[in-house]
């Protein structure tokens, strides 16, 4: 059965157009994959802890020298971990913030790439110290940004570190497809605002309507 992570990470609620666009996405997918499974993430309403001392130093401790203390600084880590190993398919909807993803967001990264979870590290192999863990999920990214031209070959590309970053850092753990689904103008408004967001819905509306390949291989590198 298909799995839908949705994840919300805009602080707005009415106003927002990254949950209104990823509500849009998940009601269609639903109404595609009537037997399909969605488990919601809110980052807005539920933020999470910025990873401390206590986290790091318990991520990089091998699991079995870990101290009740330790299991406990990752529980939260864990958790999100399995979520995403649980799903075949992530809908993200990520507020544009000086240029790049939101802290609630980057809060949520630092929690999932953790080693030994999503990611192997092998300082000794000089062809790649550096393996990924997470296997055959796809992420749509859904971004809505205020001004406008900060897509491929726009005057303000150059300023986008938001869609670059994402794909770095989900390639990294092993999600190669990355699909960004921006809106723009949100602070011009008018038909600018309006043209951007009907674009965003449509590409949205074929993307829940697309029969993804089902993932090769499904991880079963869940917390112990
Ligand atoms: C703290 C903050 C920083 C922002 N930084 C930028 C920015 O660098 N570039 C931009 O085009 N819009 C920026 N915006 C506008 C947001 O990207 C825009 O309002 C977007 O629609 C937010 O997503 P949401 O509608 O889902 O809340 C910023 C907004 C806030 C609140």
């Amino acid at each position: 059965m298909t799995h839908l992570l949705h994840i919300n990470s805009s602080p707005r609620f009415d106003r927002s157009h990254t949950r209104r666009l990823t509500s849009d996405f998940v009601e269609r997918w639903k109404s595609i994959h009537p037997h399909g499974t969605v488990t919601s993430r809110d980052l807005g309403t539920d933020p999470l802890p910025h990873v401390t001392q206590d986290w790091i130093a318990a991520a990089f401790t091998p699991p079995n020298r870990r101290s009740a203390d330790m299991r406990a600084a990752l529980r939260l880590s864990d958790e999100l971990i399995d979520e995403l190993f649980d799903a075949d398919l992530i809908v993200a909807g990520i507020p544009f913030y000086n240029f790049g993803m939101p802290s609630g967001f980057k809060a949520y990264v630092d929690q999932i790439v953790r080693v030994g979870r999503t990611f192997d590290f092998h300082p000794d192999d000089p062809d790649s110290a550096y393996t990924p863990l997470v296997h055959g999920k796809r992420l749509i990214a859904v971004v809505s940004r205020g001004d406008g031209g900060y897509g491929p070959g726009g005057p303000n590309e150059m300023r986008n570190h938001l869609d670059p970053h994402l794909r770095t850092v989900f390639s990294f753990i092993g999600v190669e497809q990355v699909e960004i689904v921006a809106a723009e103008n949100d602070e011009h408004g008018g038909i600018a605002l309006a043209d951007s967001l009907d674009s965003a819905r449509r590409r949205l509306m074929e993307l829940a309507e697309a029969n993804f390949p089902a993932p090769e291989v499904v991880s079963s590198c869940r917390a112990n």
